[in-house]
């Protein structure tokens, strides 16, 4: 995808879930149905902050058989970078906005006999689409989900009238933790296991995961990392023969755009692989923070994901 996909929808509700989550309703503009999805798409909202363009991505929640109504819930954020600030505070029932076309880096694996599932916090969010999905399929399936207290556990109350004993939720403040040792031991051979939520939860599947024999190819998460603040610093691009400067709280990638640069990208946090560029020349460090680059492509200094990564130093031509 590049910044000129996009559909224009009109947010037709905004519901407060609670005290730092808001859910967002969208319906294309001109009423036709908006396009398919499957459990664990995402979505990049499009948001015009002043001067400046935002693009944030957020899973879709809700169900990919309803293809009139997308729905995301989104966490208040007040240490980030805007995005959720802005959804939270200027964005209102009957505006206008862009979306992306959804994109799936969590797909269910469908030739998986079960689905063991892990939601931390907002993590829950493409697993709500997920669970349609399953139930309509009549897919095998468990959900754990934790939260850190009854308030903040957005959903749960639908989901325990919907799945029954399918469903386990743990709250932090009543000392309730998730065994992911004892589940991860005591599974079907062939079950999928599938994790979104802080990112010391991910690591800490991934890991246990690895060290109770699960093939890499059964363990899925989704990860967005966010682009960082750091120094401000120049890049040239060749190919569109352009000098751009990154601010301090811009992104690589948000500074081409800003410079009418269509550069690609899907997840715009370091997961997805689209947006990975050739250094040609570089006379400093490159500071990476993406999830997608191998130890020895970083080590080359040959490969860079401007959607997250920075640069400090007296030099870098991309290959853009
Ligand atoms: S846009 Fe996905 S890794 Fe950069």
């Amino acid at each position: 995808m590049s910044m000129l996909a996009s559909l224009d929808v009109v947010v037709t509700d905004v519901v407060t879930v609670n005290s730092l989550i808001k859910r967002f309703h969208f319906a294309r503009a001109d009423g036709s149905p908006l396009p398919a999805f499957s459990g664990g798409a995402h979505i990049v909202i499009e948001m015009q902050d002043g001067d400046t363009i935002r693009r944030t991505p957020y899973s879709l929640m809700s169900s990919p058989l309803n293809t009139q109504d997308y729905q995301v819930s989104i966490r208040r954020d007040d240490e980030g970078r805007g995005g959720s600030l802005f959804m939270h505070n200027k964005v209102t029932k009957g505006m206008s906005m862009k979306i992306g076309y959804p994109a799936n880096l969590f797909s269910l694996d469908k030739r998986a006999p079960k689905h063991l599932m892990f939601a931390g916090g907002i993590g829950i969010t493409p697993f709500l689409a997920q669970i349609h999905q399953l139930i309509k399929t009549n897919g095998n399936f468990e959900l754990h989900y934790s939260a850190r207290n009854e308030e903040l556990g957005a959903y749960s109350e639908e989901l325990k009238q919907l799945l029954g004993h399918r469903l386990h939720v743990y709250y932090d403040d009543q000392d309730q933790r998730i065994d992911f040792d004892a589940l991860l031991s005591s599974q079907p051979t062939g079950t999928h296991v599938y994790v979104c939520g802080p990112a010391p939860m991910i690591e800490h599947v991934i890991q246990r995961s690895a060290a109770h024999g699960w093939p890499d190819a059964h363990v899925h998460f989704e990860h967005f990392a966010k682009a960082p603040p750091g120094e401000a610093f120049t890049v040239e691009l060749q190919t569109s023969n352009k000098k751009i400067e990154v601010g301090e709280n811009q992104s690589m990638l948000e500074a081409m755009e800003a410079a009418g640069v269509d550069a690609p990208y899907l997840c715009r946090g370091g997961a997805c692989g689209q947006c990975e560029t050739n250094v040609l020349e570089c006379d400093g460090n490159l500071q990476h923070e993406d999830h997608w680059l191998e130890d020895d492509e970083r080590a080359s200094g040959k490969k860079v994901m401007p959607c997250v990564s920075r640069f400090k130093g007296s030099r870098l031509v991309l290959d853009r």
